[in-house]
């Protein structure tokens, strides 16, 4: 194992994989890899990717095998909360991408009024860790059944009275007559790091890979948007356009009164900003998505 290249622990297959290879691309690693592989060589940097399943993940970065993973937060703070010694691990950067919940679920016809009616019950769950954590809060005497997968059939099999589970669309637990009452993890995906610090080599491999990364995110949440005015209309055009820095104004050639405004946007550029524009005097405008930024 070449001690100068950086490792990271991606999720092979599932919720986070497309989206996790995809944002490393977009961050500019040449990456070739079949779907048997377990590791991936980078081609133009100095990284390796591990692809594992995601719930190990978070074991791999603690003990120092991988230098940085990208996981679900939900993995991760279940892992978190089953540890009985503090950890390595440190969360590096959120990744806004595969938004989940974790929610305790009920058959849709109980009247659920709080964590009460938990007591003398029984939860199916993939995270017992946090399940028992929430009950420990409330300070419940309620039974926790750990399931590795189909924990949305424990109530119809009699195994248990309601589930924790992760909720994304909600389609699951619709399919499985059960319906979420409370909410006790919000997830994203993140990347997460050793604590350890990293040998000089790696480090500056880091420190580039990461920029790209908050470089992706950006581009992702900030919009391009261009529109000709009346140089009159700047000042109430600067006013309407959501978290952007000074625009650029640009006199039009042979118009002595029109100009060119072109500015970065926080998104949020919704139809009704537009029509708010165009009510103050702007034409021709254009919002454009970004594909790359670096401060
Ligand atoms: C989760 C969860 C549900 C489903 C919910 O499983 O266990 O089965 O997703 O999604 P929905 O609300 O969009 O229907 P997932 O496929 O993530 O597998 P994992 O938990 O084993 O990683
Ligand atoms: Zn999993």
């Amino acid at each position: 194992m070449d001690t100068n290249r950086l490792r990271i622990a991606v999720q092979k297959s599932g919720r986070l994989a497309e989206k996790s290879f995809e944002i490393l691309k977009a961050a500019g690693l040449k990456l070739r890899y079949s779907k048997n592989d377990l590791y991936c060589r980078v081609q133009n940097m100095d990284i390796d990717l591990l692809l594992i399943r995601d719930d190990d993940i978070p074991e791999l970065v603690n003990n120092d095998v991988c230098d940085l993973g990208i996981v679900g937060g939900n993995v991760v703070a279940e892992f978190q909360a089953r540890a009985d010694e503090p950890e390595n691990i440190r969360q590096v950067e959120t990744l806004g991408f595969a938004d989940c919940r974790l929610d305790l679920a009920v058959p849709k016809d109980w009247n659920y009024r709080g964590p009460q009616d938990l007591e003398g019950k029984v939860i199916a769950t993939s995270y017992p860790a946090l399940t028992k954590a929430f009950i420990g809060e409330h300070g419940l005497n309620t039974q926790v059944v750990e399931m590795s997968g189909a924990v949305e059939l424990a109530p119809r099999l009699g195994i248990a009275d309601l589930i924790c589970d992760l909720v994304s669309t909600g389609a699951t637990l619709e399919a499985n007559n059960l319906k979420p009452v409370s909410t006790l993890y919000s997830s994203q995906a993140i990347m997460i790091g050793n604590l350890k610090p990293l040998n000089e080599a790696k480090q500056a491999v880091f420190a580039r890979l990461l920029q790209r990364v908050r470089g992706v995110l950006a581009s992702r949440e900030n919009k391009y948007v261009m529109m000709n005015a009346p140089k009159a209309s700047v000042p109430a055009i600067s006013a309407l356009l959501p978290g952007a820095s000074a625009p650029t104004v640009i006199q039009l050639a042979g118009r002595e009164d029109q100009v060119a405004i072109h500015a970065v946007c926080a998104e949020g550029v919704f139809w009704e900003t537009m029509e708010k524009l165009r009510d103050v005097g702007a034409s021709a405008i254009l919002v454009l998505p970004i594909e790359k930024m670096m401060a």
